[in-house]
């Protein structure tokens, strides 16, 4: 008989980070970009993915309130949960992954600081999931050499640019993977969620991301994301 229980994807968004790198201000997801705030950017991007069900946001934990009031304006028809994050960006994934339902079964996590991924990775991501993938993370080339520097700014060792990946989010995982990760005991130092997982010794595989799921980091990134947005808008496409 075919299983015919009810089966949801969700994404989670920790955004409770104050983004020193961007200069003085308030957290970094409540800041503006082209007018809205860029959590406001980034809730649309996953709610306007076929693949997403319901978002759960870990907001800045004096900042529930604000967030509620500048995500009420979105038009969709995923659910949208707010929960306060935590002082680490896997305590905020932690905070969220409790508040999760009963019946979602894969999870994505992606950073309130890309606020212009394409639906199409995002859909990418949770079909790799939904095919059987345990753990899924987009990648993109890089373009730059890199180099490992000791303490004493002398390069040790020139990497082989051509095995190396940079990582964007949205990462998907089955909601067990997920959980078990963050279970483990030295959680809180990880960077990113799939590095939790291949500590567990679970295979993670990798789908193509794409440029514009870029992180809003600096505030030379502020001004690519304006331009981008304003490219988008002179293509006729929601900003
Ligand atoms: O600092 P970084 O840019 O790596 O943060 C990545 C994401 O983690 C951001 O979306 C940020 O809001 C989130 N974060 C969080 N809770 C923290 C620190 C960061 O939700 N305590």
């Amino acid at each position: 008989m075919p299983d015919t229980s009810p089966s949801r994807t969700a994404a989670i968004v920790p955004a409770a980070g104050r983004g020193e790198r961007l200069g003085p201000g308030a957290p970094k997801a409540l800041r503006t970009l082209a007018g809205l705030p860029i959590l406001v950017h980034a809730v649309r991007a996953l709610a306007s993915a076929r693949s997403i069900d319901l978002v759960v946001i870990a907001a800045p934990e004096d900042g529930v309130d604000e967030t509620r009031s500048v995500l009420a304006g979105i038009d969709t028809e995923a659910e949208i949960v707010i929960v306060a994050g935590g002082d680490t960006r896997q305590g905020s994934v932690a905070r969220a992954l409790l508040a999760l339902p009963s019946d979602v079964d894969v999870v994505l996590v992606h950073d309130a600081a890309r606020p212009l991924v394409p639906p199409d990775v995002i859909d990418r991501v949770a079909s790799a999931v939904r095919a059987g993938h345990e753990a899924v993370i987009p990648t993109l080339g890089v373009v730059d050499t890199i180099k490992e520097v000791d303490a004493d700014g002398i390069v040790e060792r020139t990497l082989d640019r051509s095995r190396l990946h940079a990582v964007q989010t949205p990462q998907g995982f089955t909601r067990a993977v997920l959980q078990s990760a963050h279970a483990l005991s030295d959680a809180s130092d990880a960077t990113d969620d799939a590095g939790l997982v291949e500590r567990m010794g679970v295979a993670v595989h990798v789908v193509p991301g794409d440029e514009e799921a870029f992180k809003i980091t600096r505030p030379l990134d502020l001004v690519l994301a304006e331009a981008i947005l304003v490219r988008r808008r002179a293509a006729g496409g929601v900003v």
